[in-house]
């Protein structure tokens, strides 16, 4: 069993669906998983010309390769057969290619109607908290407990044990910063969004090759929080060239700089050997170079004139993290 990663370093929305997309076409899967979240995360995807959004089904469903959302995720039914018939109508086919963990726990229309009254982390309202609440409660609904999902169920440990040699994705949601435990708590999301979390889905820490650590070239948070410094026009600058707009709520992003101790963290505790940072296109459009530091006690932000500066200040900061940590910055939505 070989299993490659694919892991948000920040608050989400860093570009993991571009990574993903570049290895399902490269890499030879014969799976990708989703391995943590609910439908609160939201995949935009131009495939063959026309515009998919996807909250559940992972990319591997445009490239022919089985896509499970595994039972470390929390599984809307409603959104599930929506995006199935939205797959479809695109032209997609989607025969034989999706399921869903036989013990994947299940978001309810009351899910949804609890989470919609948020107001104190600014939610996406899908559901995902009151459902993974429930499921630790012991008070959830899996998804073998839905007849129309029948069709569609999977058991991982046989799927990934007893069929041979499988090559496998693992496609995360969200991010470091989201990450119930190394968030900023209570301004996180439900689930666990590190690449430890891939472990829960019926993977051995041994199978993995690959954790790839997806950055934006600058920070971007959605939530109730503060986030992005005030009386900063540099920010709307970035939100506006970069599109800095939920895809799931349409809510704008607040932007900050790259946090430089919390990047490393996020490096270290993902175990990840490959970075890529997406938009570096979007700070060439505004020609401004920053990063946010900490000296032990208070945040400073340090300053460079130019591009190569900037990354090079990156690439020395997160030398240390790891033997042969491969460093990619990225200038097109349409490469690594
Ligand atoms: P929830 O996951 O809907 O409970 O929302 C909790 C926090 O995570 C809120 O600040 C959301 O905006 C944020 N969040 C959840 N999913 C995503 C995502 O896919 N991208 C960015 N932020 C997200
Ligand atoms: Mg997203």
């Amino acid at each position: 069993m070989i299993a490659d990663v694919v892991v948000g370093l920040q608050y989400g929305d860093e570009g993991k669906g571009k990574v993903t997309h570049h290895l399902c076409k490269t890499g030879g899967y014969t799976h990708v998983l989703r391995y943590n979240g609910g439908c609160n995360a939201g995949h935009t995807i131009f495939h063959d010309g026309r515009k998919f959004v996807t909250h559940h089904i992972p990319a591997g469903v445009f490239f022919g390769i089985k896509s499970i959302i595994g039972n470390g995720c929390v599984l809307d039914p409603v959104q599930f057969f929506k995006e199935l018939d939205e797959l479809k109508s695109g032209g997609i086919d989607t025969n034989g290619l999706v399921y869903v963990a036989n013990n994947c726990h299940v978001i309810t229309d009351n899910h949804k109607e609890e989470d919609g009254k948020d107001k104190k982390i600014g939610t996406t309202k899908r559901g995902n908290g009151p459902a993974y609440r429930d499921k630790y409660a012991r008070t959830g609904i899996m998804a073998k407990d839905i007849p129309e999902l029948k069709p569609y169920l999977i058991d991982l440990h046989d799927e990934f044990w007893n069929h041979g040699e499988v090559k496998i994705l693992c496609e995360g949601a969200q991010g470091f910063g989201l990450d119930v435990d190394w968030g900023d708590y209570p301004y996180v999301t439900s689930s666990h969004c590190l690449t430890s979390s891939v472990l829960l889905n019926a993977i051995p820490h041994y199978a993995i090759r690959d954790v790839w650590g997806v950055a934006k070239a600058y920070e971007t948070y959605v939530g109730a929080k503060q986030f992005q410094p005030l009386h900063n026009r540099v920010f709307q600058h970035i939100q506006e060239a970069g599109q800095e707009f939920g895809a799931t709520t349409g809510r704008v992003r607040q932007c900050n700089w790259i946090d430089l101790p919390f990047l490393k963290k996020s490096v270290q505790l993902n175990a990840v050997n490959k970075v890529v940072f997406n938009k570096i296109d979007i700070l060439r459009t505004v020609d401004h170079w920053s990063l946010k530091n900490n000296d032990g006690k208070t945040d400073f932000y340090e300053y460079y004139a130019t591009e190569d500066e900037f990354t090079s200040r990156i690439e020395e900061f997160l030398a240390d993290t790891m033997k042969d940590l491969e460093i990619h910055f990225s200038d097109s939505p349409h490469r690594i």
